[in-house]
């Protein structure tokens, strides 16, 4: 009896990391390519505690339309333009190499099943759109050899989610907006190294809120349309910022870092008060996190931590390892360890530790506030970029497999 005949199941996974930006992207010059309005730059976050993995897999096996399964949940890749035009550019790519090299399986000619998980519940309320397109581009990347770099991969995530390009690479990031219409000087490179400021660490404040927020792409695009900051802030504040913010990183002057980090979060949101009709990200909670923030920097006598916010109320506290105490052991007493999140790899140096400041020199209504508001915390720090690992979404025969 003949055997049936199996083609093979080619595969390749990677994990990728969630960035948070200190400069904010916000605006689009050409929403089809989608190029910003302005330059922005970002920390990328350890994969020790929140991460997107991705299989990336081709087989003749497969039926003929790609598939994508993110969470346990079949995706409809054709009603995704973003998806689609990633994908394009990266079987372009492949079909680059197979015409060089006559040797090498026709791959870009093979329908993919791309598998997709990330280790955060998504009700966290983590926006997981640029880890997820940065690993769904360089698991594919890898999937195909690719020989492009990171960079050059930024300018395929970008079509994705424009935050996905800063996720292609680890530490400290910046997403050069450009100038070229067809968007090919529109590009992410890491302008230092996790080694370079390892010490960097980040408070998750997640905010319980039953409300869904006005998606980004839509919030940018009133903004860009209807408010009279907007032009300000992408013309003449955010260029002195990136320069002044990169070298505030290079110097690792952390009080310039988070004066800067707080300023532009503030600016992203006045341009989004200023939109019409106007859009409101933060609300009450996050606002007693801001309070909190700049008392305990009072109290401390020098900036310890800065804040950020992106489309959504979560606050992201930004600190250094060795101000623990005074900012992580602060809200840690405020806050109590019932609330979830006060665990995992980043836990140690904050276990032991009291609350750095005097509570009585923080402002007891915002305490108030932020002790009902918050649904848990995550404790984290500055990573490295996507990591090739062997941990399979896909089986050998192509089963999709799972480590939920
Ligand atoms: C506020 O990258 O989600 O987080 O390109 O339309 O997918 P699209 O937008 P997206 O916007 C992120 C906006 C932000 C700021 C930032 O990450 O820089």
């Amino acid at each position: 009896m003949a055997a049936v005949s199996e083609s093979p199941v080619y595969r390749a996974t990677t994990t990728a990391p969630v960035n948070i930006a200190v400069i904010k992207y916000w605006g689009k010059r050409d929403a089809t390519l989608n190029l910003p309005t302005n330059s922005s730059l970002s920390v990328t976050l350890s994969q020790r505690s929140l991460r997107t993995l991705t299989t990336a897999s081709c087989s003749a096996n497969y039926p003929a339309a790609d598939e994508l399964t993110l969470n346990g949940k079949s995706q409809d890749i054709q009603s995704s333009k973003r998806t689609l035009a990633c994908l394009a550019s990266l079987r372009a790519h492949r079909q680059e190499l197979e015409n060089a090299d006559s040797s090498l399986p026709k791959l870009s000619t093979l329908p993919l099943r791309i598998v997709s998980e990330n280790n955060f519940p998504t009700a966290a309320g983590l926006a997981s759109s640029a880890a997820g397109f940065a690993a769904l581009v360089r698991a594919v990347a890898d999937l195909y050899k690719l020989p492009q770099s990171p960079t050059e991969l930024s300018r395929i995530a970008r079509q994705g989610s424009g935050s996905a390009c800063r996720s292609l690479m680890g530490g400290y990031v910046a997403w050069r907006a450009g100038e070229l219409a067809d968007g090919s000087d529109s590009l992410a490179e890491e302008v230092a190294s996790q080694g370079h400021w390892p010490e960097m660490r980040a408070l998750i404040l997640v905010v319980s809120a039953e409300k869904k927020d006005v998606p980004s792409t839509t919030g940018m695009q009133t903004t860009v349309a209807t408010s009279e900051l907007f032009a300000t802030r992408a013309n003449a504040v955010v260029p002195a910022r990136m320069t002044a913010i990169e070298t505030a990183i290079q110097n690792r002057d952390f009080p310039t870092f988070a004066e800067i980090t707080m300023r532009d979060s503030n600016g992203f949101h006045a341009t989004c008060l200023d939109s019409w009709p106007p859009i409101f990200y933060m609300n009450d909670v996050s606002r007693a996190a801001v309070r909190l923030v700049h008392d305990i920097n009072n109290a401390a006598g020098r900036t310890v931590c800065g804040y950020t916010f992106d489309a959504g109320p979560n606050a992201v506290i930004y600190y250094l390892e060795k101000d623990s105490e005074v900012v992580a052991g602060t809200f840690r007493s405020i806050l109590g360890t019932e609330l979830e999140g006060w665990s995992g790899p980043f836990y140690d140096a904050v276990k032991n530790v009291g609350p750095g400041v005097s509570l009585d020199q923080v402002d007891s209504r915002a305490v108030d506030v932020l002790k009902t508001g918050l649904s848990r915390v995550i404790l984290t720090g500055v990573g490295e970029g996507p990591v090739s690992v062997e941990d399979h979404l896909v089986g050998e025969k192509g089963e999709i497999l799972s480590t939920q």
